[in-house]
């Protein structure tokens, strides 16, 4: 079907399947064993409710927001998602030219298939971008690749902290990862790869799982960029992670790729939000903590509750890598429009004109598990 019919962020994930090539496909939908995690990521947005306001004058609403201190169109972020190149020629540059188009940040995968010098020249001059960092068994490795990134102009480090090992993902596996495919990934990960249990399997073999929370030391000595832990999932994990002064962590499961019946990352916001309050008086959002949330976002809608309940910002994953491998760049701009267009709408429904005005008494969480 022509874009113009493509009304919301479910539909990509439709076209992308029938589009795709199946080795690709695998890739970018498969989760671990049973992809329990997966589907429970946005049926979690489902067990809550609005509580909108009404007559509150929403001729004017504005989504804009920050992240980290730096401006964002929408309180939505791209996250990082390695491969680019499986789904289009262009690969994550184009996530790079269309974060800079619509006012949105782009977090680098380590395991982008352009390189990382490729996606930051081919920022726009005052364009933020995030990276996302696996760190590598040879840690004179990992210094290089964070130094570089922090020369580079990256504004936050967000360090992988949910994959000691990839998980099994058994679509992917099925699909032998060769090596004449055209999605090469970029030298980060390259050294000595197993090809034969699929992509996610020949590309992650360097990540270290003996990293542990004494190491943040070290990486505090050897940048000055914000540390974030991405894949945090539960309140201990948050809490420690204030407790040794990072500048926040995002709530995720990894797309349900990694363990399988791990919880919503927004059912993890809601815990943390209540025990980091009541342990450390903490308010969210908070500027010097910050709460992140990935994991089946479609909607502005799903968006709108994690900020509700605390969340600075919301990373989308997936639906872009739908969006660009179905209809390329366009495709992308389109998926950044009908969220930009759904914000505007449910904003005022909600009776929200600025995103301050998304409160927790807007929604009804009672139905979360850890409420
Ligand atoms: C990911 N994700 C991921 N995370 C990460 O820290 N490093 C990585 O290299 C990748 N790679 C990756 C590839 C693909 C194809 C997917 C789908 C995901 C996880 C990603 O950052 C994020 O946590 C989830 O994608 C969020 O869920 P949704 O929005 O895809 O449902």
């Amino acid at each position: 079907p022509p874009l113009s019919e493509i009304l919301n962020l479910h539909d990509f994930e439709a076209i992308a399947k029938e589009v795709m090539p199946v080795k690709a496909w695998a890739y970018y939908s498969s989760a671990a064993d049973d992809e329990i995690t997966i589907r429970e990521n946005h049926a979690a947005y489902h067990r809550i409710w609005f509580r909108p306001r009404i007559l509150r004058d929403v001729t004017n609403v504005s989504f804009s927001s920050t992240i980290l201190g730096h401006r964002t169109s929408m309180p939505i972020y791209i996250t990082a998602t390695a491969l680019g190149k499986l789904g289009h020629p262009d690969g994550e540059l184009i996530l790079t030219r269309a974060a800079a188009k619509h006012g949105v940040i782009q977090m680098i995968p380590t395991l982008a298939s352009c390189s990382f010098d490729e996606l930051v020249d081919g920022a726009q001059a005052g364009q933020v971008q995030f990276f996302q960092l696996y760190v590598n068994k040879d840690r004179a490795i990992t210094k290089r690749i964070v130094q570089h990134a922090e020369s580079r102009g990256i504004k936050g480090l967000f360090i992988t902290v949910d994959a000691p090992q990839l998980g099994r993902r058994e679509k992917d596996m099925r699909q032998k990862f060769e090596a004449e495919d055209p999605a090469e990934v970029s030298k980060a990960g390259k050294d000595n790869i197993d090809r034969s249990q699929g992509a996610a399997r020949a590309i992650s073999s360097f990540i270290d799982p003996g990293l542990k929370w004494g190491d943040l030391k070290w990486f505090k000595s050897i940048t000055k960029m914000p540390l974030i832990l991405k894949g945090v999932q539960c309140w201990e994990d948050a809490l420690e992670a204030y407790d040794q002064g990072l500048a926040g962590v995002v709530l995720s499961n990894h797309g349900g790729r990694q363990l399988d019946f791990a919880r919503s990352g927004i059912e993890i916001l809601a815990e943390c939000v209540k025990q980091l309050k009541e342990k450390r008086g903490l308010r969210f959002p908070n500027e010097k903590f910050q709460l992140f949330v990935d994991g089946g976002v479609r909607r502005a809608t799903d968006v709108l509750k994690a900020v509700a309940l605390g969340a600075t910002a919301v990373g989308i994953g997936r639906p872009f890598l739908y969006a660009y491998s179905a209809y390329g760049p366009e495709g992308v701009d389109r998926a950044l429009q009908i969220l930009h267009d759904e914000f505007e709408m449910n904003m005022r429904l909600l009776g929200a004109p600025t995103i301050k005005d998304v409160l927790p008494e807007m929604v009804d969480a009672s139905n979360l598990s850890s409420h």
